[in-house]
């Protein structure tokens, strides 16, 4: 299990005419991964993604709130004593072209982390071999075609495939999947969706999907939790069906009111969502954060910012942002339309 508590970053972005702006990329963001389970957050570029990935994955650190991995708080711990736990902890790019080394053969790149992992365990020399071989099986490629071909060589797919499978050299407790499918064909996304979706039942390994795209955060569908971020902060969470079915933030709606079938049988009513302007990074921090764009903001929203949690007044299953939760209407598709 790996848990997030009140995470926040902010940079330091040179430029402009007072030399500097801090960036506030997250904002207290809390969340859980389970053993098997899938977690997904979504929102547009820049909301703080990416950066939330990389300090899961011990790639970059927080400036305050705490990671725990398996019951240990990463904050009290040196780099070096961290290292082991955040190894637990894999990232899959969003480009499998860059994230592969063109100059080594897929054998190569696979043999490097293994022979670490054998190192580590007191395995014998010929397990490294017979496990990169058995690697490349269970994400569903032929190791006797692939072992000895350079990336350049592979189809787009074969090659996120490899680097799930060079993820999965460190026997890790979760993946955090970045646009993992967003730069692939979308004929062969649903086959590493799936593919993830195996590992996680049949390894038990946890996964953090990171995207922008509602169609996907779907896929992932039943038993998942979905995070909106907006701006670095969580503006709904909860079970994603309910999430994507009912969504009660008008930021969450405004995101699915560019989607035109929802369910398969309804699109979104009159009361749709649309941003009353574009997202605009230098929209001032007072208040609600979605306040600038949202078509029901209040005095209050441009006052005070609400804070994740229930509404005693509005009871529903998932937490929101929101001092004017709302369920919006939908239409039903008549057969065919
Ligand atoms: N290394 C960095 N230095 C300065 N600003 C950064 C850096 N990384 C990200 N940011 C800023 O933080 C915000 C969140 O970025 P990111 O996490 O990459 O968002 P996303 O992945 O959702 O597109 C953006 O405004 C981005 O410009
Ligand atoms: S708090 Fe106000 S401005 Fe913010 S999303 Fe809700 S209604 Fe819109
Ligand atoms: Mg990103």
């Amino acid at each position: 299990m790996i848990t997030g508590t009140a995470i926040t970053k902010t940079f330091r972005q040179r430029g402009g005419v007072l030399g500097h702006r801090e960036v506030p990329a997250l904002r207290g963001v809390d969340f859980a991964i389970e053993r098997g389970g899938a977690v997904c957050f979504i929102g547009e570029s820049g909301c703080g993604k990416t950066t939330l990935g990389r300090i899961i994955a011990g790639l970059e650190t927080c400036d305050s709130g705490e990671i725990v991995i398996d019951g240990t708080p990463m904050s009290g711990l040196s780099p070096r004593r961290r290292r082991p736990y955040f190894r637990r902890v894999q990232m899959i790019h969003q480009d499998p072209y860059s994230a592969l080394n063109p100059t080594r053969t897929i054998h190569q790149t696979l043999r490097a982390p293994l022979a670490l992992r054998a190192r580590q365990t007191g395995r014998p020399k010929p397990w490294i071999d017979a496990r990169a071989e058995e690697l490349l099986a269970l994400v569903g490629i032929d190791p006797g075609y692939v072992l000895p071909r350079y990336p350049h060589q592979l189809s787009g797919g074969m090659r996120q495939r490899v680097v799930i499978a060079r993820a999965l050299t460190m026997d890790p407790e979760a993946l955090v999947a970045d646009e993992a499918v967003s730069m692939i064909d979308v004929s062969l996304r649903l086959g590493i969706l799936a593919l993830l979706r195996r590992l996680r039942e049949q390894l038990g390994v946890g996964v953090l999907f990171i995207t922008h795209d509602i169609a996907t955060a779907r896929y992932i569908g039943d038993e998942s939790e979905l995070y909106v971020l907006y701006r670095g902060q969580v503006v709904e969470h909860g079970p994603t069906e309910t999430v994507i079915n009912e969504p009660v933030h008008p930021y969450t709606q405004s995101l699915l009111s560019a989607t035109p079938v929802l369910h398969g049988l309804e699109r979104p009513g009159p009361d749709r969502i649309v941003p009353t302007e574009a997202l605009d990074e230098r929209h001032g921090d007072a208040g609600c954060l979605f306040a600038r764009r949202c078509p029901l903001a209040t005095e209050r929203c441009e006052r005070d910012r609400p804070v994740l949690g229930h509404d005693p007044a509005y009871p529903t299953t998932q937490r929101h942002a929101c001092f004017h939760p709302r369920r919006r209407q939908v239409i039903p598709l008549a057969a065919g339309a």
